[in-house]
């Protein structure tokens, strides 16, 4: 048994309303960072809520260490939870602010100054104890939020979009910060977002919602090399995995995937998978870097079509070429290196080590 259990766990918040968490069955083990990552309204929020205690459960079951939390006060819960907008009390010191729960639960004095230096420590806010949060900026502020969670040493901390509020480059030093305080507690983490890069460089695994349900839960690479779903490859991954629609077409031994502009001859080992699908269509998708071009429109192995480069992006480190493949006008390559590609090109493109995705149009499952 892992150490927080998720089973069949729902959410309506009216007796006839639609499910808003809709059957979620996850493990998490202990000393984990989870990140539960989708597109706004999808349930995110709700879920953290119903294991923190703030809001109940309509259907299913939470356990921590093998035993039902789900009819536990918050407080007994032994849950910490930062919210998006990091609430810290603006009439308290920040040692105050910091100290506050563990004055509510009555711990001798010397205990929590002990504790407070040390979560202080942790965020290394020491220097600012006697400051009210008027007097601090944003990020520091929100080092107050965390360190009043950690300070009562919770079992599991539950951080809700907490960077959300900082601007760019410090919500990528916090990401660090954050990952730097829950190695050193030792703490199980679930922390929430729909930024997909927040989520790929915190997670120990990932858990991609959708309309209340999951679509897949693996490490960041699992879930970006072999995203379970359409929605999880358009999600993941910037910019986003471009899309075709093909036709599966049998002929001989072999297996070619076919759409307006484009030829491919699948490779061997999806055959047996892409057998069932001979006469039908389906949904290509191919990553951006996953796409290499030859300017002197040489085929290679992996060879899918002729392409004229509409527009070069150069990024420094690389270039995002844009082209027109077929009814996709907007596909988009992801060089290896700075690439000197004048615009109107034209070159050949091919799918580098066979890392293409197909994906049933019906369910959007992967076909593999
Ligand atoms: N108190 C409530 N009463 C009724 N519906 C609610 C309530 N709270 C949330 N919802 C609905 O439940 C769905 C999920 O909301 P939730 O806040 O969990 O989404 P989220 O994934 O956290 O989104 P975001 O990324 O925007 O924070 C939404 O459709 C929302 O409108
Ligand atoms: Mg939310």
């Amino acid at each position: 048994m892992s150490y927080l259990e998720i089973k069949n766990l729902q959410k309506r918040y009216t007796a006839k309303g639609p499910l808003i968490v809709d059957n979620m069955n996850l493990s998490i083990e202990k000393g984990e960072f989870i990140v539960f990552l989708g597109p706004s309204g999808c349930g995110k929020t709700t879920t953290i809520r119903m294991i923190s205690g703030l809001e109940e459960i309509s259907g299913g079951d939470i356990t921590v260490d093998g035993e039902s939390i789900v009819n536990k006060l918050p407080r007994e819960r032994g849950v910490s939870m930062i919210f998006q907008s990091y609430a810290v009390w603006p009439h308290m010191t920040v040692y105050d602010n910091i100290a506050y729960p563990l004055k509510l639960q009555k711990l001798p004095k010397d205990e929590i100054k002990k504790r407070v230096q040390a979560a202080a420590e942790a965020t290394e806010i020491q220097g600012l104890l006697k400051r009210y949060p008027a007097q601090m900026s944003g990020g520091q502020r929100q080092r107050v939020a965390v360190s009043r969670a950690i300070v009562v040493e919770p079992r599991l901390f539950l951080m809700d979009e907490p960077l959300s509020n900082l601007d760019a480059k410090l919500r990528v030093s916090m990401r660090t910060e954050l990952k730097r305080i829950h190695t050193k507690q030792g703490s199980t983490s679930i922390f929430v977002t729909h930024d997909q890069s927040e989520a790929m460089s915190m997670a120990d695994r990932i858990v991609v919602m959708y309309k209340g349900k999951i679509e897949q839960i693996g490490t960041p690479m699992e879930v970006y090399q072999d995203s379970a779903t359409r929605f999880v490859a358009e999600f993941i991954g910037t910019p986003p995995t471009n899309f075709f629609d093909a036709s599966i077409v049998r002929e001989g031994q072999e297996i070619y995937a076919r759409g307006e502009g484009f030829d491919y001859k699948v490779p061997s080992s999806l055959h047996s998978a892409l057998a069932g699908y001979a006469g039908k269509e389906i949904d290509m998708g191919i990553r951006p870097e996953y796409i290499d071009i030859l300017p002197d429109q040489r085929k290679q192995d992996g060879y899918f079509c002729d392409a004229r480069i509409d527009f070069v992006e150069p990024q420094g480190s690389h270039s995002i070429l844009i082209t027109e493949i077929g009814a996709n006008k907007n596909v988009k390559i992801h060089t290896v290196d700075h690439m000197d590609i004048k615009q109107g090109t034209k070159v050949s493109c091919h799918v580098k080590n066979g890392m293409v995705m197909f994906f049933d149009k019906e369910s959007s499952k992967r076909i593999k």
